[in-house]
């Protein structure tokens, strides 16, 4: 697979085009932004980490048939996705209060909720990604009442799945961000998971210690990410238990991938 020029660079990751129109690849860097990139920095290693991690959540959503963008992953940095068009909302996902739902409400961290909560925040970065209502992604034509039954449908299926998979490995799924898009599929329009599932985007807590595992660690200033993401690794089966993954080590192996690229 031949990586063409950029398309489009995020926050997290860049997108490049291929000789494939369908296709293109997401290559994950090692910059992390939080609080709609007012604090910024970079984090050796993160990539490779979220890469691999996102890799292994979307094929096990796969296996249980939940559509999604991840053809395969290339190598340490960059895998193979399916170009979607991607529905400018991001769907937040709630099993346990913490975050912004509890500085905006005043609800009391680590409340555990009755029922998943979905929301829904506007994808714009100058805006400040805001919150927004079910209503006014009809009302601007965002999406659908049709698409929008469909994703939440998937959301709360994709939230089982992961609740389950997680409390296997001794973790809590606190809560979690998607985004989904649309693909023409045999000339008919389809809603697939697209972006990345990692650490990055959901906050995960061990079920003993509720020790953070997640980006909170850098949005508040605890250190040791990357200790944390691979123990996420770890306990989910793509780390070996010995492999001791420090950011240099993960450098390294990522320098040398490329190399030989
Ligand atoms: P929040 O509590 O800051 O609203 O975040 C809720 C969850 O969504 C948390 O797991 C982090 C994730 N998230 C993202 O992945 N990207 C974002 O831009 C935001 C705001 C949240
Ligand atoms: N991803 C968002 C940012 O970069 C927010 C967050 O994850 O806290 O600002």
């Amino acid at each position: 697979m031949k990586k063409g020029k950029k398309l489009y660079e995020g926050k997290a990751k860049i997108i490049y085009t291929t000789q494939d129109k369908d296709l293109v690849i997401q290559y994950f860097k090692d910059d992390a932004t939080a609080f709609n990139n007012q604090k910024k920095s970079t984090i050796e290693g993160k990539g490779v980490l979220n890469n691999r991690i996102s890799e292994h959540i979307l094929s096990n959503l796969s296996q249980i048939g939940i559509k999604n963008h991840l053809v395969k992953r290339l190598n340490m940095r960059e895998q193979v996705i399916k170009l979607v068009e991607i529905i400018p909302i991001e769907f937040i996902v709630r099993n346990v209060a913490s975050g912004s739902l509890t500085k905006r409400l005043g609800i009391e961290d680590g409340t555990v909720l009755k029922e998943p909560l979905i929301e829904y925040c506007l994808k714009d970065d100058k805006l400040g990604d805001p919150l927004i209502a079910e209503d006014h992604i009809y009302a601007f034509e965002w999406a659908t009442k049709k698409e929008i039954d469909k994703v939440k449908k998937m959301i709360l299926r994709i939230n089982d799945f992961m609740i389950g998979m997680f409390r296997g490995v001794g973790i809590n799924l606190i809560d979690f961000k998607l985004e989904f898009g649309r693909v023409k599929t045999n000339g008919k329009n389809e809603i697939i998971l697209a972006d990345e599932i990692s650490p990055d985007t959901c906050r995960l807590w061990d079920s003993k210690t509720d020790k953070k595992l997640d980006k909170d660690r850098f949005r508040k200033d605890l250190g040791g990410l990357i200790p944390a993401y691979t123990e996420v690794a770890k306990r989910l089966g793509i780390l070996h238990e010995q492999s001791n993954i420090s950011a240099v080590n993960v450098t390294k192996l990522s320098s040398v991938k490329k190399k030989n690229r």
